[in-house]
């Protein structure tokens, strides 16, 4: 049998073309009139799964998208791992931007283009592949292997957290490995230890029964666009700060020594601005770019509409105005503490001629790990082997809430190992994801599984008495 190292680069042309084939499905989890793409995205990664050599494969069906867990158990006395990851996508919007259509999947410059090639199909299916890889090469895998991937993701997980609650047992592990996540840059490899939460509303605010010719009624009733964007304007100071009373209660003060690692990393705020082709970046003052968007909570209005927004003029008051709200959480705020304050608030400076109503879409908490674990420092061994150079630790800005359900439902430290890169589009036009970073993830995942499977590689050592 050929070593895992010659397998898995004589195998690169097959492995590309099934990454092709899974990211040409549409499997957009918001958009209902694809629901049905979403099942057969689920049905490939049950094939996939099935064909790396799981020995027992099921497809859950939920109220909204359907779950896919897999096994291979055959080492026995071994760590399980379970890799947690999501098929299904974001919208594409606005099409008109792309430079191939995103569910055409398309290799430029060392890179495939396609929606979810980075996020996530492409990231999680690199685990599949490790773990065909050992089975072909040597008939066995060093570790246990459950797969729990879901296409609820990129819509709050609700399936999901549900099901992790009723098969806490059946998907009892050592820890969790989560791809679905960038590294700091090409150069320099990373381990995410921390996320941010999410509280995510949506708010109404009602005037008239129906929309008002704003000439004969204009100047005598309240308009509720202008009601809606004087609230929301009032949701942040000059100086980037929250103003929801409470809002930093319980928020976690950076340490010392993350503040010094953090400035430690080779950041740049001018190659930030222009990576973004923004005139300037703004924040909240007191606080470094990577500390404003790792680890100090934020806010920001994701949409807004209201009244006419067709081609020229239509003299209207719009009988209503909408808007989504969304806040980036760190420990120790909880999502559903932030999202009673924000509606709170917003009613309390809502003018009396209007009606607001808040409704809370989705949330999670933030998540940060401590990086010293046995199993951190697994996946920081294979990330060397895999890229050459030990990764350094990050925390990241975006949010998976399940991260935290997995540590408090299973009681195990879950493992942030992604390959993702920071230009690749996430929700984006033009999604891509690296192949050199696909193909070294299959090797540092295969390497995972390896440094787990040492004595004690994913457990915390017995304390001596
Ligand atoms: N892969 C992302 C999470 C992510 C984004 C991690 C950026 C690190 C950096 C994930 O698919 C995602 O987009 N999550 C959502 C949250 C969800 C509850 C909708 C997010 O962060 O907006
Ligand atoms: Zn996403």
């Amino acid at each position: 049998m050929a070593t895992l190292g010659a397998y898995l680069s004589e195998q690169r042309d097959r492995h590309l073309s099934e990454l092709k084939d899974v990211l040409a499905i549409p499997s957009i989890s918001t958009d209902p009139t694809r629901a049905a793409d979403v099942k057969r995205a689920a049905e490939w990664m049950h094939g996939r799964l099935e064909s790396a050599g799981c020995t027992r494969v099921a497809t859950h069906s939920t109220p909204f998208h359907p779950i896919v867990y897999g096994e291979w158990l055959g080492a026995a006395g071994r760590p399980t791992i379970l890799v947690y990851g999501h098929f299904d996508v974001q919208p594409v919007d606005p099409l008109e931007l792309w430079h191939s259509p995103p569910f055409e999947p398309t290799v430029r410059d060392g890179r495939i283009y396609a929606r979810g090639s980075s996020d996530d199909k492409g990231q999680v299916i690199t685990h599949v592949l490790a773990l065909e890889a050992h089975l072909r090469t040597s008939g066995t895998c060093p570790v246990n292997v459950k797969f729990l991937l879901e296409g609820e993701e990129e819509v709050g997980s609700e399936s999901v957290e549900a099901f992790l609650k009723a098969h806490a047992r059946e998907l009892a592990c050592d820890a969790v490995v989560v791809s679905d996540t960038a590294m700091f840059s090409k150069r320099l490899p990373s381990i995410v230890y921390g996320l941010r939460g999410l509280t995510y509303l949506e708010v109404l605010v009602r005037g008239s029964d129906s929309d008002l010719h704003s000439g004969s009624f204009g100047g005598a009733v309240i308009n509720p666009a202008n009601a809606l964007v004087g609230m929301l304007a009032r949701l942040k100071d000059a100086k980037g700060r929250v103003t929801i009373p409470g809002f930093y209660d319980k928020v976690r003060r950076l340490t010392a020594a993350e503040r010094k690692a953090f400035r430690a990393l080779p950041h740049s705020d001018q190659a930030l601005r222009r990576s973004i082709g923004a005139p300037d970046l703004f924040g909240e003052a007191g606080y470094t770019s990577l500390e404003r968007m790792w680890a100090r909570p934020s806010l920001d209005i994701n949409g807004i509409w209201s009244g006419f927004t067709g081609k020229g003029a239509k003299t209207v008051i719009p009988a209503e105005a909408r808007a989504k709200v969304s806040m980036r959480l760190v420990p120790d705020q909880t999502s559903a503490e932030i999202a009673r304050k924000a509606a709170a608030y917003l009613k309390k400076i809502a003018p009396k001629a209007v009606k607001t109503t808040v409704e809370e879409l989705h949330g999670g908490p933030a998540w940060v790990a401590p990086t010293d674990h046995p199993a951190m420092r697994a996946a920081s061994r294979a990330i060397r082997r895999a890229f050459g150079k030990a990764p350094v630790f990050v925390r990241e800005g975006g949010s998976i809430p399940i991260v935290a359900s997995f540590e408090r439902t299973l009681g195990v430290p879950a493992v942030l190992m992604g390959f993702g890169l920071q230009d690749d589009n996430l929700h984006a036009p033009n999604e891509k994801f690296d192949l050199d970073q696909f193909y070294r993830g299959i090797e540092a995942s295969a390497f995972l599984m390896e440094e787990l499977g040492q004595p004690n590689g994913a457990k915390k050592p017995a304390r001596r008495r």
